[in-house]
């Protein structure tokens, strides 16, 4: 199927796939994707490495927005970099898992990210995922999905992609970290995790990553005139 050069934004709770699904339909239809939250777990990575976030999750925001000035964020061919170094697996531990959303409540820290954000997605035919891509990023893009399903279904995905990637992982400690990250993440007061108007709700707890792509092809279809 051909379709215009588009935005795609999938924005939605932790754990919902919506990384998954925004890769399947970036081969689908030969678009770019892009992992908004992996930048924000960039900036936790290098906040923790360099102090100035604590064990308590006390944030130095002064010194922090100081640093991002020099912070070379980007993605690369193995994923996410910071300079020549990939990062991308230790963006994915719990321990960054514990501090990404307050982190990502900081208002510099979210225009640090959204400058970059809408620097990549400048020409189209890109599909990006997060949580205010809809909302706050892209407020533009022609087609909004928002997604959600069961907590316990989520947590056991995210435990299973853990497991998969040889960490360890205890299902009720990935289903708390993800409780928590879906609170913070609704109520900051920068650019909350909130449905966007114009965007359609995907409940995924029991379809197949098939189904979901027929649904979306299904609603392309009519939308475009496909
Ligand atoms: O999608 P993820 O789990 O990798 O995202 C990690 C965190 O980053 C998530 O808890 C909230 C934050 N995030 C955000 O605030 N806005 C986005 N557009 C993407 C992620």
């Amino acid at each position: 199927m051909q379709i215009p050069d588009i935005i795609i934004a999938i924005d939605g709770y932790s754990s919902t796939g919506k990384s998954s699904f925004a890769k399947i339909i970036a081969k689908e239809f030969s678009f770019l994707y892009l992992d908004s939250g992996a930048l924000y777990r960039g900036v936790t990575l290098f906040a923790i490495e360099n102090g100035y976030i604590g064990d308590d999750n006390t944030i130095n925001v002064p010194e922090l927005d100081k640093a991002l000035s020099g912070l070379d964020l980007h993605f690369g061919p193995n994923g996410t970099y910071i300079g020549k170094r990939c990062i991308e697996k230790e963006i994915r531990s719990m321990e960054v898992a514990g501090k990404v959303s307050p982190i990502a409540a900081v208002a510099e820290v979210r225009t640090f990210v959204d400058r970059k954000l809408r620097e990549f997605g400048r020409n189209g035919r890109i599909v990006m995922d997060g949580r205010d891509i809809g909302t706050t990023v892209f407020p533009d893009a022609q087609l909004k999905v928002f997604m959600t399903a069961d907590p316990l279904v989520r947590a056991q995905r995210r435990a299973d992609e853990m497991r998969a990637k040889g960490m360890e992982t205890d299902l009720q400690e990935v289903l708390k970290n993800l409780q928590e990250r879906d609170y913070i993440d609704s109520h900051r007061e920068v650019s909350p995790l909130t449905q966007a108007e114009d965007a359609i709700v995907l409940d995924n707890s029991h379809m197949t990553m098939e189904e979901q792509l027929q649904w979306l092809k299904n609603i392309i279809k009519e939308r475009f005139g496909l």
